[in-house]
């Protein structure tokens, strides 16, 4: 949705079948590695906590140290929480972290919380399934002439 100016006022998007696509990655990699899903799914948490543990080693430092050596960091992403499902990019999960260490290198001190312990109110358990669904999560409702208050998805 765009104001009279042309910028954009909100917007919603989806990831058709992600959960399939995410499937499909792991199918792939059992096959690569030779083993099972959940060799393949061993190997991803390896290889995706190896990465964001770099990005923090080489972004997060200073005021923005989130943990206190590579060590810590690689067992933390790798016993402490899940590697996640489809619907859990927006959870306290690796996948979580995954997706925001691509913009910890724009902004450290914005980003670099979200992919350490505390998740940064970004990669954390703060809703249930009803709240998360019956959220009045958009400020505008998306069709004209139709009221926000008549239903959860159009807006405040
Ligand atoms: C894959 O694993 C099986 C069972 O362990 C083994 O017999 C086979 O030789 C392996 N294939 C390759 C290409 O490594
Ligand atoms: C890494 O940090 C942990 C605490 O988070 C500490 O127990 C450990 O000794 C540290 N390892 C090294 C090599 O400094
Ligand atoms: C809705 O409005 C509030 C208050 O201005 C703002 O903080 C929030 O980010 C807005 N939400 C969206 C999805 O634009």
């Amino acid at each position: 949705m765009w104001d009279a100016d042309g910028r954009i006022m909100q917007y919603d998007a989806t990831f058709r079948w992600f959960g399939f696509l995410l499937d499909t990655l792991v199918e792939a990699l059992a096959t690569s590695v030779n083993g099972t899903a959940s060799q393949a799914t061993a190997a991803l948490t390896q290889r995706l906590a190896t990465t964001v543990c770099d990005t923090h080693d080489q972004y997060c430092t200073g005021e923005n140290q989130q943990y206190d050596n590579s060590t810590a960091c690689y067992n933390f992403l790798t016993t402490a929480i899940p590697l996640g499902k489809d619907y859990e990019l927006g959870r306290d999960t690796l996948l979580c972290r995954e997706v925001h260490e691509h913009m910890v290198q724009y902004d450290p001190a914005l980003h670099c919380p979200h992919i350490g312990p505390t998740g940064g109110d970004y990669c954390v358990n703060d809703q249930t399934y009803a709240q998360k669904v019956l959220q009045k999560y958009f400020n505008e409702s998306w069709i004209v002439g139709v009221q926000s208050t008549e239903d959860k998805w159009l807006g405040n």
